[in-house]
């Protein structure tokens, strides 16, 4: 496995096939690795990129905090059978500050994520955008656990007519059923073992709402109400169609609950498909 860190020297190093690509922000976990042994098994070359994006933090967010592990996420992605690392500081990245953005439609960038993170969607379409430029792969995977990231990226693929399979993997998990993020990282003890309750109040979102969908907004408010009971500070539990995390209107509608909560300082999402 190769690891560059220029551009001219990704591009001379994909002389082959267009890849299966798996962006990344470092600090990997298996949920990543997962997503890279999905991507082998497409049978094209793998590339994975690791790069903080600027773009995608709020000022008073943990961009400067975020973990670098260069060196342990490399060995992890070559265990997972990766081909090639693009691992770009900043200066390669945006060496003149980024004037051209990619803005996803409000109807779903500036819902959920969107609202209580503005201009996150941005940030994260722009580099993805970029990334796509630079890697031009055939296939690229996206996580899960970041459910709404995933419909904008396809949204965007989508409208821009780019020749990219985007692919869903699911979120892997904790034993104890906690959703694996980069982000768990920030807890202390006591913090993991209360991190549990926001998947508990999914589980609970969906088992009333299988029950009886016209429960659905009392669901998301017990929900929310017992997270803030336990000492959480929750920004949505929702309950929106698969689709496009719109507000369901048909009974036929693909549901999935997504939520996003801090806990002490550290915010965590996590949603279930029901
Ligand atoms: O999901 C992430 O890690 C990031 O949002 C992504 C897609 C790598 C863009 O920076």
């Amino acid at each position: 496995m190769q690891v560059v860190h220029h551009i001219a020297e990704l591009r001379q190093a994909l002389a082959g096939p267009r890849p299966a690509f798996v962006p990344t922000m470092g600090n990997l976990h298996e949920g990543h690795l997962a997503l890279v042994r999905q991507a082998k098994a497409t049978g094209r070359p793998v590339v994975a990129s690791i790069f903080v994006n600027r773009l995608q933090f709020a000022p008073h967010e943990d961009f400067d905090r975020y973990p670098r592990t260069l060196p342990r996420d490399a060995e992890l992605l070559q265990g997972a059978g990766c081909d090639l690392v693009f691992a770009p500081d900043e200066r390669e990245m945006y060496p003149v500050p980024q004037s051209y953005k990619v803005h996803p439609p409000a109807g779903l960038g500036d819902i959920l994520e969107g609202e209580f993170r503005p201009g996150f969607f941005t940030g994260v379409c722009t580099v993805v955008m970029k990334l796509f430029q630079i890697v031009q792969p055939g296939v690229a995977l996206f996580g899960k656990k970041d459910y709404q990231q995933l419909r904008v990226i396809e949204g965007m693929v989508r409208d821009f007519a780019m020749p990219i399979e985007i692919v869903g993997g699911e979120t892997v998990r904790a034993e104890d059923g906690l959703a694996l993020s980069s982000r768990n990282g920030y807890l202390s003890d006591t913090q993991r073992a209360e991190a549990l309750a926001l998947r508990q109040q999914l589980l609970a979102v969906v088992e009333a709402v299988r029950s009886d969908r016209s429960a659905i907004a009392r669901a998301e408010a017990t929900a929310m109400q017992a997270l803030r009971d336990r000492g959480w500070q929750p920004d949505y539990v929702a309950v929106r169609r698969r689709t496009d995390l719109a507000a369901p209107l048909d009974a036929g509608d693909a549901l999935v609950v997504v939520a996003a909560a801090k806990i002490g300082t550290t915010r965590l999402i996590d949603n279930l498909e029901l």
